[in-house]
């Protein structure tokens, strides 16, 4: 049951206090986001951890202010998390992922060379708007999990989509990089005092109209 209980712990952390949280939490947090499942164990993403002052500073005043709410959690955060997704699968990259699993299983180099092709095939075809969404729903998979963690260690965290993206990849360099950023995570501890979202009630949609049950 202890999961549930933290689900119901955790909530959109409007205002966080300032405090910092401590490296293993953060690892910790970090270690549930890279052990995600992805299609085909590419994890089509990277993770950029953000924790230096001026640098949240300048996310802040140039990437999330233009959007109808505060999104003040990037001041009182403790670290920022940005998931940030490749642009497009290539024949490279793919190769370069599953190589690193053949050799981590101690398999020869060469034996995922029909699954690449196969796996190429697949996606060559689709186009890069389709390759773009498809490494970001993976990386929302990794981004899940690091919630259920950081709930699990009692660190506040706050999904967040609402900011200027071409931004955000500008300040973090990623175009360079092939990537894309996607969703953002700012981590902390709930100011029980200042956030107004802390007292009311999680809502969610009925059972009954969430789940269909064909037995
Ligand atoms: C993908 C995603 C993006 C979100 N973006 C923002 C955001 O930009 N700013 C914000 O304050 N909350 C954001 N939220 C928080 C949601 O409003 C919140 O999770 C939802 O209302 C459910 O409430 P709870 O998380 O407190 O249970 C986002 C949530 C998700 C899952």
């Amino acid at each position: 049951m202890a999961i549930l209980e933290e689900l119901k712990w955790r909530y959109a952390t409007k205002k966080m206090n300032g405090q910092i949280v401590p490296q293993d939490k953060i690892d910790y947090i970090l270690e549930s986001a890279r052990l995600a499942p992805s299609s085909s164990g590419l994890q089509p993403y990277r993770i950029f951890v953000i924790s230096n002052r001026n640098k949240l500073q300048e996310i802040k005043e140039n990437v999330f202010k233009d959007f109808p709410f505060n999104q003040g959690q990037i001041n009182d955060c403790s670290h920022l998390l940005v998931w940030a997704s490749w642009d497009n699968y290539t024949p490279e990259r793919i190769r370069k992922t599953l190589l690193n699993t053949s050799r981590q299983r101690g398999l020869p180099d060469l034996s995922s060379e029909d699954y690449q092709k196969r796996l190429w095939s697949f996606f060559e075809p689709k186009g890069d708007e389709w390759h773009k969404n498809h490494c970001a729903k993976q990386a929302y998979i990794s981004f899940g999990m690091a919630m259920v963690a950081a709930a699990e260690q009692k660190v506040d965290a706050t999904p967040m989509e609402g900011f200027n993206f071409n931004k955000m990849d500008k300040i973090l360099g990623l175009k360079k990089l092939g990537l894309k950023s996607i969703v953002s995570l700012p981590l902390g501890y709930r100011d029980e005092e200042g956030d107004w979202l802390i007292k009311l009630q999680k809502v969610r949609t009925p059972k009954d109209e969430f789940i269909t049950v064909i037995a």
